[in-house]
């Protein structure tokens, strides 16, 4: 298994190109399921989650073809016949259960693997399941399997979710397109990637209002089409390597940044003492002085803090001047980054879904391990200013979520490379 190596120290100054969203483009690619039109998708990621979600479309009879350095994805469903998504993929991501919606929508049947627990959680989907019966679905679990039939196809509902959840608007949302009638989902989730895929199955004939609110409304349609729809930008890549700066020093410019897709982090950012200005290209950021603000996070779905930067957000805070208190609100196991912190020196005490993050004047390097997609990161963020070399290992982790990491940060001056193993 690979490691990646940092040494701390040095400022960082230049420009970092923020790729495509992978929680975009996981929602997207089994869209193609909808229709036996060609998807073109552009502006797409280059990670090992696409290559899973490929290799999960390829095994239910959908072509994917990735064109230009596998930034664009030409995926067509036409010869989609088979509904059974295995587990071995699913295991793999859990983001392979998006294709349950298309599937019941597509064939009114579907037979999905149940993704199992993984590093941050349980991850049920009884939220999607109870939508989805709801419109009229048949659902049972079987040997760790869905089985889903819609034998009469899927009827347009009233869906009130108790819990905002991406995956379960997402499902829904593709479900609701080839239903008959109109479905209602209230306190669907907002994220932006909710918005990109809604604007993707416009282009498709979707009728689709109120993305991007909690309430959203879809009138069903007969069928979709063929689209070509580019890949919105990845808010958590960008909200990550906007934190670099701030631990080291110096001026970082992120191209195709957005401040609408980072409001409550910019906001967290200016508390701490991080300047963010719009450029031409982007977003520009640097530290106001060498000093920065403890501030309290509360992670919770969009326009919130998101669950998605909360750890690179402590890894930033263990140097701050101050006590910051972080509670994680979204999922029930998702500090696993503050022991590998603490063996840098930092100084955290977890009690359930409350981090206390006591900041210290500096880390030290030390050999570390990288635990899920996240926290992974946050281990090279806080290398990039600790004392010495820090060596992140397990670093597949990072692979699923962050493209060309070393190349990214080597361009703006961080002593990091990778080691083959
Ligand atoms: C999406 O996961 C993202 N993944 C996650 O990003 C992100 O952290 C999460 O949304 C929250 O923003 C993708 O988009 C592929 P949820 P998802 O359904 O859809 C509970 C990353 O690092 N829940 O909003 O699985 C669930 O257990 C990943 O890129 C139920 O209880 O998130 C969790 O506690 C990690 N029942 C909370 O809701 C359900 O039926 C949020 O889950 C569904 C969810």
């Amino acid at each position: 298994m690979d490691s990646i190596v940092v040494t701390g120290g040095g400022e960082l100054n230049g420009q970092i190109p923020i790729a495509g969203a992978k929680n975009a483009c996981l929602t997207l690619m089994p869209a193609t399921l909808l229709s036996d039109e060609p998807l073109t998708l552009t502006n797409a990621p280059r990670l090992s989650d696409i290559k899973t979600m490929t290799e999960l479309l390829q095994s239910l009879g959908a072509e994917v073809t990735s064109l230009a350095e596998d930034k664009v994805l030409v995926l067509s469903s036409h010869n989609a016949d088979n509904p059974l998504a295995h587990y071995d993929i699913v295991r793999k991501m859990r983001a392979s259960n998006l294709v349950l919606g298309p599937l019941l929508a597509r064939h009114g049947k579907a037979i999905v693997s149940l993704p199992g627990g993984c590093a941050i959680g349980a991850r049920p989907m009884d939220i999607h399941t109870m939508a989805l019966e709801k419109m009229g679905a048949k659902i049972e679990l079987k040997d760790g399997y869905l089985h889903a039939v819609a034998p009469k196809g899927l009827q347009g509902a009233r869906i009130d979710f108790p819990f905002a959840s991406v995956g379960a608007t997402e499902n829904i949302l593709m479900a609701a397109t080839l239903a008959k009638g109109t479905t209602e989902i209230y306190n669907a989730a907002r994220e932006p990637e909710i918005v990109d895929l809604a604007d993707c199955l416009r282009k498709m004939g979707a009728q689709i209002e109120g993305d991007g609110t909690s309430i959203i409304t879809i009138q069903g349609v007969d069928r979709l089409g063929g689209a070509t729809h580019p890949v919105v930008t990845d808010r958590i890549e960008l909200g990550t390597y906007m934190l670099a700066p701030a631990f080291t020093g110096g001026e970082v410019e992120l191209l195709g940044g957005r401040l609408d897709l980072v409001g409550a982090f910019v906001e967290k950012l200016d508390a701490a003492g991080i300047d963010v200005t719009e450029t031409a290209g982007g977003l520009m950021v640097k530290r106001r002085s060498d000093v920065i603000k403890a501030v309290d996070i509360v992670t919770e779905p969009f326009p919130g803090f998101p669950t998605d930067l909360q750890a690179q957000m402590m890894a930033l805070l263990c140097y701050a001047d101050g006590t910051s208190v972080l509670e994680e609100k979204i999922f029930e196991n998702r500090f696993m980054h503050a022991p590998e912190l603490i063996r840098m020196g930092a100084n955290i005490e977890v009690h359930g879904g409350t981090a206390t993050v006591q900041g210290v004047k500096s880390l030290k390097g030390a050999p570390v391990m990288a635990t899920d997609l996240r926290a992974s990161v946050s281990l090279i963020l806080a290398g990039l200013a600790a004392e010495g070399e820090t060596v992140v290992s397990r670093v597949y982790h990072l692979d699923r979520g962050y493209e060309h990491v070393v190349s990214k940060l080597r361009g703006v001056g961080a002593q990091i490379e990778r080691i083959k193993s």
